[in-house]
């Protein structure tokens, strides 16, 4: 699989629930320029702050230390904090599910 080298644009299929809106939970997209070395926090963060601000995750330490930002990104188990999203690109391509 291709790695990020440069800036590229990328859609993140999130999975949400609403308790007040929603029946059943949804996969929402969100699309955002990565750049070559951000994290999946970085993703999170960025959903919250520039698409979503109801957008709701943990972390702490952001040093792959705690384990608050325990995810699952195409079902393998990551903590945002540490796993690029090049490194997931490269090991699932870039369709990736959280
Ligand atoms: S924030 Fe502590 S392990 Fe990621």
């Amino acid at each position: 699989m291709a790695k990020i080298n440069e800036t590229k644009k990328m859609t993140f299929k999130v999975f949400r629930f609403n308790s007040e809106t929603d029946y059943l939970p949804v996969y929402k997209d969100y699309t955002l320029d990565i750049a070559p070395g951000e994290v999946m926090l970085d993703v999170l963060n960025r959903i919250k702050w520039e698409h979503d601000g109801s957008f709701s995750y943990r972390r702490s330490c952001r040093h792959g230390i705690c384990g608050s930002c325990a995810i699952k990104v195409n079902g393998k188990a990551t903590l945002a904090c540490k796993d690029r999203v090049s490194d997931l690109v490269e090991t699932f391509g870039e369709d990736l599910v959280i």
